[in-house]
């Protein structure tokens, strides 16, 4: 045994310096900060697009979840982690949604690498859109298929890699929104090209669930394909249902196979009753609300307008994300810091979240932003406006 005084080099992790130093050069460096429970700004940063995780019927719920079960779940799924709750919230997804059946995981991104790891596997193909979130990303490295990185949007690239692929089993996967841009696939066209090779589909709706199609059930369900028995979807409860926690839906043979075989659903702790309570209690408010997924996508497409009016290139939004090219990250940075200056937080995506040269402002709508916020944001894009004129 080696005592590290004794050790003759430097240390293992010296080279975290470097690499710090590196980021901190390139405007890359990220820091935590703790945002205050009554922060008076303009939210924009958030996922929380249909104001649902203040909404007292959520947050009640979340409490009463808590006071039946505790506050923690216990356990893995298979274990005790599955309370009646868990049970009742995947009823009640797989029915709102319009498909046979729903898998609770502890989050989207767990959803995400369960789904496409235990529906394909070595001598498999799985054709994945060039700007997927990063967990499809990582769910691709670990699901031991070949990869083809279909270029963004390109259905005509989809075809060409599905009608030259060796393999009997192919998985195409996409978002329905894209997170950075908050455009939409074409989902139409990747449903037919999916089906026409016999290839299986899963779709990420984590930023269309709760906005898009009606009463908010994605696009997946927009264009009909829900109740297919070859199309999946997966949807995260932290963006529109105000909450944590995710889940996979699909047809009954599909959601057996992955309580038999999804590693990040079997050897994880079930999701938390408490974001169980919130996430079914979310749904309840869509069900009844019929309005308030148009209204995130109208605040949406007032952000651009605004954004317009200031001489910025906002992204046309298809949900409730609207991005703002700005090129390098410090300009990004600078952008930010503009805008919490007036009051109003914006995200910042830099790389690795984005590729080079196209980092960005992220700006997420709210159903329940006022025409006070909205004046109060075009001031903000203004300043942003006037300070890209300057560099
Ligand atoms: C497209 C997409 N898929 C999956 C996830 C992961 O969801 P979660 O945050 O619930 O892990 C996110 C964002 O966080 C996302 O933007």
């Amino acid at each position: 045994v080696t005592h590290p005084t004794d050790r003759v080099t430097g240390g293992p992790f010296d080279w975290l310096a470097t690499r710090a130093q590196e980021r901190r050069d390139a405007g890359l460096r990220r820091t935590l900060t703790p945002r205050a429970a009554d922060s008076s700004r303009i939210d924009l940063a958030s996922n929380d697009y249909l104001g649902l995780t203040r909404d007292p019927r959520v947050v009640e719920a979340a409490v009463a979840a808590t006071r039946s079960w505790g506050a923690g779940s216990t356990g893995s799924r298979l274990v005790t982690g599955t309370t009646q709750a868990h049970a009742d919230l995947e009823a009640n997804l797989a029915d709102f949604v319009g498909c046979e059946a729903a898998l609770v995981f502890s989050s989207g991104y767990l959803a995400n690498l369960g789904a496409i790891t235990a529906l394909s596997g070595p001598d498999s193909l799985v054709a994945s859109d060039a700007t997927n979130h990063a967990s499809i990303i990582d769910a691709c490295r670990l699901s031991r298929a070949e990869v083809a990185v279909v270029p963004h949007r390109d259905e005509h690239a989809l075809r060409d890699v599905l009608s030259g692929s060796p393999y009997d089993r192919t998985l195409v996967v996409t978002d329905a929104v894209f997170s950075v841009d908050g455009e939409a696939a074409k989902l139409d066209e990747v449903i037919v090209v999916a089906a026409r090779h016999g290839a299986g589909l899963v779709v990420d709706e984590a930023h269309s669930f709760g906005v898009c199609g009606s009463n908010g059930r994605g696009l997946t369900a927009y264009w009909g394909a829900q109740n297919r028995d070859d199309v999946v979807m997966t949807i995260t409860f932290s963006k529109a249902l105000g909450t944590q926690g995710g889940a996979v839906l699909g047809s009954r043979a599909v959601i057996d196979h992955l309580v038999d075989a999804a590693r990040p659903f079997i050897f994880d702790t079930a999701l938390a009753p408490s974001c169980v309570g919130a996430a079914h209690a979310a749904l309840d408010v869509l069900r009844e609300d019929a309005g308030l997924p148009a209204r995130a996508l109208a605040r949406a497409r007032d952000l651009a307008l605004v954004a317009r009016a200031v001489g910025l290139s906002p992204s046309t939004p298809d949900a409730a994300v609207v991005s703002i090219p700005l090129g390098s990250p410090q300009a990004a940075l600078d952008a930010q810091a503009v805008c919490r200056e007036h009051g109003v937080e914006v995200g910042c995506f830099r790389p690795p979240s984005v590729p080079d040269g196209v980092s960005r402002l992220r700006l997420t709508a709210r159903a329940d932003l006022t025409d006070d916020d909205l004046n109060q944001v075009g001031a903000a894009l203004a300043a942003v406006a006037a300070l890209t004129a300057g560099t």
